[in-house]
C-alpha cells in the first residue's frame, strides 16, 4: 500500500513469474504510485482489465499499464488459440503481437466490455478489422517507431544475398576458401542498378533513402498509387510488370492483404530478369514460396533475401534452406532495443488512450 496526494492506493500489476516453459497465468498485486487516467467509460469503477499475449513485451511499455490490472502469458511458447479465448473474458483491453489472430470468435470471448485492441506491429494481417469496426473496437498499431530498423535491416539482407555474405562467411569456416580467385563469389553490386521497390509506404521509402547514395541509376516503384513522397528519393511509378522486368533488386514492402497475398508467384517470377534479386522483409504471405523455389533452383532469378516466410519459424527440413542463394532471417526486421522498446510503449499508449475515451496516437484506420 501507497499514499499519494492524500490517498492510499493499491495498484494491480503484473507478476512476472520465475518459472517459464509451462503456460500459466498470472496475476498479482504490487503497490506503484498511480498514474494521471482516470478512466472514463469504465464500467465499474475499478482498474480496467489489460491481457498481454507475450512474455518478452519490453519493460517500458508495460510501465505504461501499471495504473490497469494487467495480466500477461508467462510462457516463453507462444500462447495457443485455445488459450487466449480462455483467458480474455471480461478484459477491456487486448495488448497482442503480430502471431496472435484476432478475430470476431476472439472479441466476442473478450465479451462486450473490450475497449481497445493494441497490437505491437506496424503491420496488421492478423487482426479482422472487419470485426473490430462492426464491435466498434479501436485498434492500434506502431508505425514509425520501427522504420528506420526495418529499413536498416532490408538493405543489410539485400547486400547480404547479393554480396553472398553468408556464402562466403561459410566458405572461411568449411576451408573452401583458397587463394584469392578472380572469379570466385563474385556477386551483384548495387552501382548503377535499377532498383523497384512494390510498395513505397514508410518502410518502401526509408529503404529507398538508405539505397540512393549507394548509387544506383534508377528507383522504380509500383503500388496501389502514387506516393508523393517518390519525389524525395526521385523514384518513379510504373506498373508492376515494367517494375518486375527492369529491375536489377525487387524489394517487397508492402503490406500482406487480399489484394498482395502470394503477388510473387510463378507468373512473377519469371517476369523477373535471371539477374534479379529478390528481397522480401514485408510478410511471408506476399510470396508462393515454392513458386520462388523453383525459380531460385531453376535461375529464373539470381537469389532471394527473405527475413519473413511462411510459416515463421521455417522449418529446418524447408527446401529453401537447401539452396545456397537464398538467404534467410527470422523476422528481425524491428529487432532493434530501441525500436522494441518504442513499440512496446506506444502499444501502451495507443491502448491507454483507448481506456481513457482519447482517440489512439496510432490507430488504424
Ligand atoms: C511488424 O511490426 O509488423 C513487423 O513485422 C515486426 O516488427
Amino acid at each position: 500500500m501507497l499514499a499519494m496526494r492524500g490517498q492510499v492506493i493499491k495498484l494491480s500489476h503484473i507478476l512476472r513469474g520465475p518459472a517459464r516453459g509451462t503456460p500459466v497465468l498470472n496475476e498479482a498485486t504490487r503497490t506503484c504510485p498511480l498514474q494521471q487516467s482516470n478512466f472514463r467509460n469504465m464500467s465499474s469503477g475499478s482498474k480496467p482489465k489489460v491481457f498481454v499475449t507475450n512474455y518478452n513485451i519490453p519493460k517500458k511499455g508495460l510501465d505504461l499499464l501499471k495504473s490497469c490490472e494487467v495480466v500477461q502469458w508467462q510462457s516463453e511458447e507462444t500462447i495457443q488459440r485455445e488459450d487466449l479465448i480462455k483467458n480474455v473474458k471480461g478484459i477491456d483491453a487486448l495488448f497482442c503481437i503480430l502471431t496472435d489472430k484476432i478475430d470476431g470468435t476472439l472479441l466476442d470471448a473478450c465479451g462486450p466490455q473490450l475497449k481497445a485492441v493494441g497490437t505491437m506491429s506496424v503491420g496488421y494481417d492478423h487482426i479482422d478489422m472487419k470485426a473490430c469496426k462492426e464491435r466498434g473496437i479501436p485498434v492500434g498499431f506502431t508505425p514509425d517507431v520501427l522504420t528506420d530498423a526495418t529499413a536498416e535491416l532490408t538493405v543489410a539482407l539485400l547486400l547480404a544475398t547479393s554480396r553472398r555474405l553468408m556464402e562466403g562467411a561459410g566458405a572461411v569456416r568449411s576451408g573452401e576458401w583458397g587463394m584469392w580467385n578472380p572469379q570466385w563469389m563474385c556477386g551483384q553490386g548495387l552501382h548503377h542498378s535499377t532498383v523497384g521497390i512494390f510498395g513505397l509506404g514508410r518502410i518502401g521509402l526509408a529503404v529507398a533513402k538508405r539505397l540512393r547514395p549507394f548509387g544506383i541509376s534508377q528507383l522504380l516503384y509500383s503500388g496501389r498509387k502514387e506516393n508523393p513522397a517518390a519525389k524525395e528519393v526521385d523514384a518513379e511509378f510504373v506498373s508492376f510488370d515494367t517494375l518486375l522486368s527492369e529491375s536489377d533488386f525487387v524489394i517487397a514492402g508492402c503490406a500482406l492483404n487480399s489484394e498482395t497475398k502470394e503477388i510473387f508467384n510463378e507468373d512473377t517470377f519469371k517476369k523477373m530478369k535471371p539477374t534479379a534479386i529478390f528481397v522480401n522483409s514485408s510478410r511471408g504471405g506476399v510470396v508462393d514460396q515454392k513458386a520462388l523455389y523453383e525459380a531460385l533452383k531453376s535461375g529464373q532469378i539470381k537469389a532471394a533475401g527473405l527475413d519473413v516466410t511462411t510459416p515463421e519459424p521455417l522449418p529446418t527440413d524447408s527446401p529453401l534452406l537447401d539452396l545456397k542463394n537464398c538467404v534467410v532471417l527470422p523476422h528481425i526486421g524491428s529487432a532493434t532495443v530501441e525500436a522494441r522498446n518504442a513499440m512496446a510503449e506506444l502499444t501502451a499508449r495507443n491502448i491507454m488512450a483507448a481506456l481513457n475515451g482519447e482517440q489512439m496516437p496510432c490507430q488504424i484506420e
